[in-house]
């Protein structure tokens, strides 16, 4: 559309930036301007229309404000749409922590690095032969049928043998309350592509999954944070922003929470479901590390306190087995299921048959009983010796939370340190993490840093942590010295 003949009255009492965001938003409604498309540069508009720049940037802001927008860096404002018949060609994805994640991948094949940055369990411990035989014996069982395509929903004894593992946890659910996804990203995914249109509100805990926060970015969703604490999620907070802000959908990752590792409290858990059920807003469990529990069984899920089908129920079997067969699940109500299944039947028509059968077939086997008390035991010795070595290594002022369960843990360093910077130094000592800002819904979470311990061995961990600490010290020093001296005093820069 032109947007060179907005008409813009300077004596009207109202601000100039208010009139544009009012005619653009117009504009948007009429379908002049469609999702996706790109909004002028501000200062060819503000050139067109005689005003100042700050006077476009201002009614951009307010747009991005309500949603209406969204900026991407080095590319522009696009029109985000807010429902309605608009078409057009799509945002660019939001992808802003890519680039970060790659960079820290690359550090962390550096030789000699101790990489405590990713999320993975240790493929060391994978047992190849016995899964082999469970594909041998469902091959030979069911043949060609394994190969040809499948059911959308899943393949019917994987689906059998997850509702027996569903119910041993409390969640009592029928086949027709489950779906087998690629993995709980591609259930995450399919909720979205439900329930978000550009511009909707979700809840999410603060800091959360990354991999969550890229899904709501790209779907245009605006982000509506909910502290954490050593409960959980501060679900105080909740009441009031469920009445305003009418938002789709609550996400939360109750048990083992990524990146934090705590558990919610029961009374939070009661709370979050009575306030959401009351404001008829869906709740997305995602409880993908909920059976790697060290100290004791694995808690319930949310959704077994919820009834049937209060809560969207998210599982994976990547954490306790292997991430690489991309095998997931969803449980919710049988209404919510058809439509979901609906959507993964345009995604991906379905999940490999011989892969879910090969798993079923595992999962029933005494190879995976061993596997599955040699993680816990494994992962539950690397936690210890993360404590351990974080209590011996990190200078006062530090702090962390203490995981029952999990991958990961959450490591507080004074407000006045990046810890951005900070990775600089500790990539020069040979140590990587993954730095708060990653999983932080709203930024300002830069003095926080994830430690995940399920892919390194304990010797690792300790010397690791002697690294960090010799980091976190000289980051210290030298903010402190920045603080008195006013003097920026750089990290070692990283090629
Ligand atoms: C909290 C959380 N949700 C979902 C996922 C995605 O896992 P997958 O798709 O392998 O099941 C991860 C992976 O790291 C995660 O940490």
């Amino acid at each position: 559309m032109d947007l060179n003949d907005i008409p813009l009255h300077r004596d009207s009492g109202t601000p100039l930036h208010e009139q544009l965001a009012t005619a653009l938003r117009a504009a948007m409604e009429e379908g002049r301007l469609p999702t996706g498309s790109r909004l002028p540069a501000s200062r060819d508009l503000a050139r067109s229309l005689g005003v100042n720049r700050g006077t476009v940037q201002k009614a951009y802001a307010a747009l991005v404000a309500a949603g209406e927008a969204r900026a991407a860096v080095g590319q522009g404002t696009f029109v985000a749409g807010t429902g309605g018949l608009a078409v057009g060609i799509l945002p660019p994805p939001q992808t802003a922590e890519d680039p970060d994640w790659e960079r820290l991948a690359r550090w962390s094949d550096r030789p000699g690095v101790i990489s405590l940055a990713g999320g993975m369990p240790d493929a060391r411990l994978f047992p190849v032969a016995p899964f082999r035989e469970s594909l041998d014996a469902v091959l030979a069982e069911e043949g060609t049928g394994l190969l040809q395509y499948g059911p959308s929903r899943g393949h019917g004894r994987f689906l059998e043998v997850l509702a027996s593992r569903l119910r041993e946890r409390g969640l009592d659910r029928q086949a027709e309350q489950l779906l087998v996804v690629s993995g709980s990203q591609q259930g995450l995914d399919l909720v979205a592509r439900v329930f978000i249109s550009p511009g909707d509100a979700v809840v999410v805990e603060d800091p959360t999954y990354s991999g969550a926060l890229a899904l709501f970015r790209m779907m245009g969703a605006r982000l509506l944070p909910v502290p954490v604490d050593d409960h959980g999620m501060v679900v105080e907070h909740l009441e009031s922003l469920l009445t305003r802000e009418r938002p789709r959908l609550v996400y939360t990752i109750p048990n083992f929470h990524n990146p934090t590792g705590v558990t919610m409290a029961p009374s939070r858990r009661k709370r979050l479901l009575e306030i959401c059920a009351a404001a008829g807003v869906p709740v997305v469990e995602d409880d993908s590390d909920g059976e790697l529990a060290f100290d004791e069984a694995p808690p319930e899920p949310l959704a077994a306190g919820a009834g049937k089908g209060g809560v969207i129920y998210l599982g994976t079997s990547s954490k306790l087995l292997f991430p690489g067969l991309r095998l997931g699940w969803v449980a919710a109500d049988s209404q919510v299921i058809r439509t979901l299944e609906a959507v993964k039947r345009v995604a991906d028509l379905h999940t490999p048959p011989l892969l879910q059968a090969a798993m079923a077939n595992f999962m029933m086997t005494k190879a995976c009983r061993e596997l599955v008390t040699a993680v816990r035991a494994s992962y539950g010795n690397r936690r210890d010796a993360l404590l351990e070595s974080l209590g011996e290594e990190m200078p006062a002022g530090v702090s962390w939370s203490k995981p029952r369960g999990g991958l990961s843990l959450m490591v507080d360093l004074p407000a006045h340190i990046s810890t951005t910077d900070l990775l600089s130094r500790a990539v020069g000592e040979g140590v990587v993490f993954a730095p708060g800002n990653l999983f932080a819904a709203r930024r300002g979470a830069d003095h926080r840093l994830r430690l995940t311990y399920g892919g390194v061995r304990e010797d690792e961990i300790r010397e690791g942590m002697v690294r960090l600490g010799r980091a976190v010290r000289a980051e210290l020093n030298g903010a402190d010295q920045r603080r008195f001296t006013g003097k920026a005093i750089s990290p070692p820069p990283l090629v």
